[in-house]
């Protein structure tokens, strides 16, 4: 069995505010002087329990109030890139949520400019190259939604598509239609979180309503055959984060995780940590736990980052030089 960490791997779930890990966020409450509910650092790892997502983004929003200035958005991304590249990641497709900061009184241009300060040095540092995702809150309104990419836009905020992530059940993906329909004349990427805790038609309402091109999640599609059908016929990627959906418990244990009946649908499935922080877990520790529960031979891994170079956004010369290296690891 090959050495997972050192499987080339493009990471492209994966939340910056959800790789704070708990030390970080006590180090960084001292530093900014922000008080939060915590005793000490074990009270609050003891909080790292989830009954289901809302739980738990009880626990990420309190966490990044932590984030203040434009060193700890560049630290936050450093960190995290560190971690990874550790890992086999050779690239990220990373989500940010612009609108919690901004709503505590950061300003968009601090966030921006400390983000791509982080990419800059990690990326001289490490090799991987990082790209930005903005996701909007699903819970908030689309007029505010709306707002965040109109002023993205005016501050030429470097990123390369939108998401939508948060509470799933009660916003279905047509509250977003219209953010949606402007982000695609900016010529952005869309991706959304679908099919999460949100069951199969989230997911269709996000292909029909939103022209995603990549749906994050997505296990719920399992219930729908014709779906199914559907996706591995288009060729559309699923970010899979299967340690995340065992701690939010969107299945029972990873044994239960629908993955291998997505491989063998012929869907194009990739791996990720979505919340690495809070799921224990980066990607390369995924691929282990996913190796460990269902066999998987080294083919299947190198099939699994295969599909995570396919389904990047990166250009087509990028992508064949991942290919051969993934080809490489294969090999030897
Ligand atoms: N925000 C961070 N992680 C998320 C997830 N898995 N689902 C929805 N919103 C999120
Ligand atoms: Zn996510």
């Amino acid at each position: 069995m090959r050495d997972l960490s050192t499987l080339p791997k493009v990471e492209l779930h994966l939340h910056l505010e959800g790789t704070l890990e708990p030390e970080t966020v006590l180090e960084l409450a001292r530093r900014n002087k922000v008080e939060l509910p915590y005793a000490d650092l074990e009270d609050l790892r003891g909080r790292y329990e989830f009954t289901d997502l809302q739980s738990f983004l009880d626990l990420i929003y309190a966490n990044l109030t932590v984030l203040q200035t434009e060193e700890d958005f560049s630290d936050l991304v450093t960190a995290y890139v560190a971690r990874a590249a550790a890992g086999g990641v050779r690239h990220v497709e990373a989500f940010f949520d612009p609108q919690p900061h901004v709503a505590r009184g950061i300003p968009l241009q601090r966030v921006l400019d400390g983000l791509a300060s982080g990419i800059a040095s990690a990326e001289r540092d490490h090799g991987t190259t990082v790209e930005l995702i903005a996701c909007f809150h699903r819970d908030r309104s689309e007029e505010e939604a709306l707002a965040m990419l109109a002023a993205l836009e005016e501050a030429g905020a470097p990123i390369i598509g939108i998401g939508l992530d948060s509470a799933e059940v009660g916003n279905p993906p047509a509250k977003f239609q219209r953010v949606y329909a402007r982000a695609g004349e900016l010529g952005l990427h869309r991706v959304a979180h679908a099919g999460e805790e949100g069951g199969a038609a989230s997911v269709t309402e996000a292909l029909d309503l939103l022209h995603i091109e990549r749906v994050d999640h997505g296990i719920q599609a399992i219930d729908d055959p014709a779906l199914m059908d559907r996706l591995a016929r288009a060729g559309t990627p699923l970010t899979m984060c299967p340690l995340s959906n065992v701690r939010l418990r969107c299945v029972d244990t990873l044994a239960d995780h629908p993955l291998p009946a997505f491989l063998e649908a012929g869907v194009l499935v990739t791996v990720n940590s979505d919340d690495p922080a809070y799921f224990g877990g980066y990607a390369d520790t995924n691929y282990e736990a996913l190796r460990a529960t269902f066999g998987f031979s080294d083919e299947v891994m190198a099939r699994l980052a295969r599909n995570s170079v396919t389904a990047s956004f990166l250009p087509e010369g990028r992508k064949t030089e991942l290919l051969s290296e993934i080809d490489a690891w294969i090999a030897t």
